[in-house]
């Protein structure tokens, strides 16, 4: 049952609601993509399809009361921190309903984790607030869409089930550990080392750990006006590497610098003399690793901090935020 758009609860209440629902907030990406052809993988546009199409599309959820949101219709390599301060706006004010159980976001799969990494950190929501997406267009033979969107709507039913979550391929996901690893095949997400805290087998959830728990950092974090969001960057240590674009950072007014470093945080001399400059000038630089998997131990190789988080993508979204708590 898709239901129209009620208006919001004035008191959210502590006991459960006798009818609860789900609510379904579309944002664009290769789930809700349409190309001219059933074979065409690749020539197609993210973010044409509506909520109300997705949900049509599988009719295991046609008795699931679920309400819709077309927040966006973007490919998600265009996420911008405009469209995080809607979601987060808009999260807050859906999950403290008590009618509203729990949330599904369909998303593209480029920028998944780090929006998944960035809600759940501001969040770290005590109902399931569940992202899914696909890798291949909706029109497509392949359409990965609809199963995942169906398991997105079993694990937001869960009894249980907390926290952002990430279910996609038969997997679930910790939103602060989940990492895009395949630019083309159907596996493309993966959380390791601690790997997946739920798989979904024929429609039936195994769960494997606890859900994420968490300390959030608050909605009202996200109302700072998005002029006054700092400006957080990652630049890649590379052979060859040209400090002019270190020095363009800083003189550009960046606030933070992710550098990822090879192997286990080293920097290219080069890379190295820049970010003590760039220390000197006062911004705030953070060390992770170019590599696919893993991430620095102890403290790489200098003088910068190293992320404490498993990629680049969530060492920025980290720095991110902790210097606009600073703000
Ligand atoms: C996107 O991220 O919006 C496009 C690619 C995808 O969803 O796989």
């Amino acid at each position: 049952m898709v239901m129209a758009n009620p208006v919001p609860h004035p008191h959210p209440h502590p006991h459960p609601h006798p009818n609860p629902h789900l609510l379904l907030v579309a944002t664009g990406g290769t789930i809700a993509g349409r190309a001219a052809s059933d074979q065409d993988n690749l020539g197609y546009r993210a973010g044409e399809l509506s909520a109300a199409d997705l949900l049509a599309a599988v009719p295991g959820l046609a008795g699931v009361p679920l309400r819709t949101l077309q927040l966006a219709q973007v490919d998600s390599k265009d996420m911008s921190h405009a469209l995080w301060q809607a979601l987060v706006r808009t999260l807050a004010a859906e999950l403290a309903r008590e009618d509203v159980a729990g949330v599904v976001i369909t998303h593209g799969t480029d920028t998944l984790e780090e929006t998944a990494f960035f809600l759940q950190r501001v969040l770290a929501p005590a109902k399931p607030v569940v992202l899914t997406a696909a890798m291949r267009p909706a029109t497509s033979l392949q359409a990965d869409g609809p199963q995942n969107l169906l398991d997105a709507v079993t694990v937001a039913q869960a009894p249980g089930a907390r926290g952002v979550l990430v279910a996609f391929g038969g997997q679930v996901h910790a939103g602060d550990e989940v990492r895009k690893i395949d630019a083309y095949r159907l596996q493309a997400f993966d959380s390791a080392p601690a790997g997946p805290l739920a798989l979904l087998e024929d429609g039936r959830l195994v769960p494997l750990r606890p859900w994420p728990a968490g300390q959030a950092l608050g909605a009202a974090l996200c109302d700072r006006p998005l002029a006054a969001w700092p400006r957080v960057a990652w630049i890649t240590s590379h052979a060859g590497f040209d400090a002019g674009l270190v020095d363009a950072a800083v003189a550009a007014g960046f606030h933070g610098l992710v550098l990822a470093g090879t192997g286990n945080g080293s920097l290219h001399t080069e890379l190295e003399a820049a970010a003590a400059r760039a220390l000197a000038a006062g911004v705030a630089l953070r060390l992770s690793t170019r590599c696919a998997s893993g991430r620095v131990i102890g403290q790489g190789g200098g003088a910068v901090p190293a992320s404490p988080t498993h990629s680049a993508a969530q060492a920025r979204v980290a720095l991110l935020l902790e210097l606009l708590a600073a703000v």
